[in-house]
């Protein structure tokens, strides 16, 4: 439950990414021995993971933000609809375990609230690679004697598709070239832990990979970049409640283009020793929101945007590059008195003084966590149902806001 709030004051800090560590925690499939992985957030979708590599036959240890994980020499290759299901990301174990162990089996992921989530990309990299593919019964099922490095020009720079590639190219014979590759702060985190297992990755980070394969990799420890859509759910929380706060551990090259936007609409942000202070003073001014794959302004970041907008003085425009249907918190927004249209890929935003808490219903990870942010600044009790969905992605979501002063608590 949210009440109104603000002005925030204090330092939040940030934890790892999210969209880092499972991908890392795939990695680890690709060598034998123990993994220490650090910074991890203690969030749902890690227990998750772990609960994947666990089900194919890995140790993982928690303690604290440390994970602990024992890869054994041999695994079962395979990825249950139960997980998968539950967590798309499970897609990124395909790679690595057609890497090493020349086969993979892995659920077929359906759509979700963000509309259909396709394969496609992934799958056509990999069979560049050598792989083969046949589905049956659901599962996607994969088979390589030994891939075979190659150039692989992605259609679309798709994070899922690049992370996958570039697990299994770091095992394959010879050269592989990725183009039009994602250029994700996340991506350039893989590939660092990667290299440090003994991979050959140059490149990450811009749109072209280039990886040298190698025959064999080992366990390494490894820290978890901090995770920019968290530090910017806290922007966006003080650009609602107004007040001045440090986001520790933010990484201001990380969230260039947010903190350009933001600043275009009136707060003031800028690096600190210590991560990103942030101090919203007067009404916030609109401004129109286009997002792209990085160093664009994430997808991922716009219900944040939204409710920022939601609130501003004027009306902005919100263009979605990415995904089709990812407007559903719209409706909930609206229910709490935003002045929002969509049409297709766009939003119209006309800003209001202030919403007013209604029931409302948490659709995803990051629109949930808007809808919190959107409370602050409504007036009365906002209760947020499905509340667990922040939970896949935030660590101590509701303790971090209290920090910052914020009136919120988690009903049972
Ligand atoms: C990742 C992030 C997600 C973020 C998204 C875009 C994780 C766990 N999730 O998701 O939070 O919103 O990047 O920054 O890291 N596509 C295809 N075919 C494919 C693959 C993708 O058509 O084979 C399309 C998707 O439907 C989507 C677009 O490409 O429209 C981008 O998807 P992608 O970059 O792959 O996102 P994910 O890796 O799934």
């Amino acid at each position: 439950m949210v009440r109104p709030s603000g002005p925030l004051s204090g330092t939040v800090p940030v934890s790892g990414a999210k969209n880092s560590v499972l991908k890392v925690m795939a990695a680890t499939t690709l060598a034998r021995g123990t993994f220490t992985l650090r910074n991890v957030p203690a969030i749902a979708d890690v227990t998750w993971m772990g609960d994947l590599l666990a089900e194919m036959g890995m140790v993982v240890t928690h303690d604290g933000d440390t994970v602990t994980i024992d890869s054994p020499d041999d695994l079962r290759p395979e990825a249950p609809y139960e997980l998968v299901e539950r967590m798309r990301a499970s897609i990124v174990v395909l790679g690595p375990l057609l890497a090493r162990f020349g086969r993979a089996r892995v659920a077929l992921p359906g759509g979700d609230d963000f509309g259909p989530r396709p394969i496609d990309m992934h799958v056509r990299a990999l069979e560049a690679l050598g792989a083969e593919f046949t589905t049956a019964h659901g599962y996607i099922e994969a088979r390589a004697d030994r891939l075979l490095g190659t150039r692989v020009l992605l259609d679309f720079p798709s994070v899922g598709a690049t992370e996958n590639t570039l697990m299994a190219a770091v095992l394959a014979k010879g050269t592989t070239v990725i183009d039009n590759a994602a250029r994700e702060p996340e991506i350039a985190d893989l590939a660092a832990c990667l290299n440090r297992m003994g991979a050959q990755i140059l490149g990450a980070g811009t749109s072209t990979i280039t990886v040298e394969g190698v025959d064999e990799l080992s366990p390494v420890e490894h820290a978890i970049v901090p995770d920019r859509i968290e530090a910017a759910t806290y922007l966006a929380a003080v650009g609602v409640a107004g007040g001045e706060i440090t986001v520790q551990g933010a990484r201001p090259d990380h969230m260039s283009m947010l903190v350009q936007k933001l600043g275009e609409m009136g707060m003031r942000i800028s690096p600190d020793p210590d991560g990103l202070w942030a101090l919203r003073s007067q009404r916030l001014r609109s401004v129109d929101v286009s997002t792209l794959p990085y160093p664009g302004l994430a997808t991922d970041y716009k219900p944040l945007l939204v409710v920022l907008l939601a609130f501003a003085d004027g009306v902005g425009i919100v263009t979605e590059n990415l995904f089709s249907g990812r407007f559903r918190y719209v409706d909930e927004l609206v229910r709490m008195g935003a002045d929002i249209r969509t049409e297709g890929h766009h939003a119209v935003v006309r800003g209001v003084e202030r919403l007013s808490g209604a029931p409302v219903r948490a659709p995803d990870i990051r629109a949930g966590a808007a809808l919190a942010v959107a409370a602050l600044g409504a007036d009365g009790e906002t209760v947020i149902a499905d509340a667990d969905h922040i939970d896949r992605g935030y660590e101590r979501f509701v303790e971090k806001l209290q920090a910052l002063g914020a009136d919120v608590e988690r009903l049972d």
